[in-house]
């Protein structure tokens, strides 16, 4: 249980944040509910919290500009001080690296990567304060893998996933443990506003040996046992969340694998 701790996570008013903010709610956390544009779908999140008997505020702050940063964590100060940072929300133009232009590559480096290390580094005053505390960062299976036109976000999860291993090492001493959870293709709004959604959701669920795609209460249930004290040895880590999609199967006839469980 996470009574009594205080949460923040990033970017949680839609999709696989807001999934998180409810879930480590349940399971007694107070909560911080951060995003961008969309205050009425945050506003909605937070009275659900406060359904749950819960403390919540809602904050808009854009976590790619460090004024908003700062802000956001002068509020949690407000709040009661942080155990827990998910840093859920990211960006990303997503065309063929050849088109990416610096103006590409800096928004997206600015909120995914820089924005991830500023969260951190607010963030960790306010947890030694408490004693230790948990961070753990949203990456992606297109970190490793190549996925059509996702080079740049890619490129930007990958130097997250570096991040994460070497935050590991610095903040251990301090009682703060640090992960990534990694999940294969969520039905987010993300995902549902790409050209090709449906037909990449239906390849993506063939090539799911589980036979259906992962959902934002499977990453939730990953993201609440980091927290839960249970898994105070695991840190650096990157966790892959994905049915198996990301497996290197191998077939003796030379055939690629296509699952036959389930369908969308
Ligand atoms: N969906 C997938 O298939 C998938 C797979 C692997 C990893 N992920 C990762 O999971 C995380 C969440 O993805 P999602 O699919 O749930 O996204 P989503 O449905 O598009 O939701 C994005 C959330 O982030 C907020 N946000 C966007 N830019 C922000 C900024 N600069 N500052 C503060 N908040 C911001 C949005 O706020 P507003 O509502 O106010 O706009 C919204 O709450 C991301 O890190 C993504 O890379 C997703």
């Amino acid at each position: 249980m996470l009574t009594g701790r205080i949460a923040l996570v990033t970017g949680s008013s839609r999709g696989i944040g807001r999934t998180i903010a409810l879930r480590l709610a349940s399971e007694g956390a107070d909560v911080i509910v951060n995003y961008l544009r969309k205050r009425t779908a945050a506003g909605e999140v937070a009275a659900e919290i406060e359904a749950k008997g819960r403390r919540v505020r809602p904050v808009k702050a854009d976590i790619g500009d460090p004024e908003d940063v700062k802000r956001l964590f002068e509020e949690a100060r407000d709040f009661g001080g942080l155990d827990i940072l998910i840093a859920n929300a990211a960006t990303g133009v997503m065309r063929p690296l050849l088109d990416i232009s610096e103006k590409h590559w800096y928004w997206t480096f600015r909120t995914n990567v820089w924005g991830f290390l500023s969260l951190v580094q607010q963030a960790v005053p306010l947890m030694v304060e408490r004693g230790g505390g948990h961070i753990i960062v949203l990456t992606s299976v297109g970190s490793g893998r190549v996925l059509e036109h996702y080079g740049l976000v890619g490129a930007s999860k990958a130097a997250l996933e570096a991040l994460v291993r070497y935050l590991a090492v610095e903040l251990a001493p301090k009682g703060i443990v640090v992960s990534a959870v990694s999940p294969s293709f969520v039905r987010t709004d993300a995902v549902r506003f790409l050209p090709n959604s449906d037909q990449l959701l239906e390849q993506a669920q063939r090539q799911t040996p589980a036979g259906r795609l992962v959902t934002a209460d499977d990453v939730a249930s990953v993201v609440s046992f980091l927290c839960s004290g249970q898994a105070q040895m695991i840190t650096g880590q990157i966790i892959v969340i994905d049915g198996g999609y990301t497996l290197p199967i191998g077939r003796l006839d030379g055939s690629s694998f296509t699952s036959s469980r389930g369908s969308l």
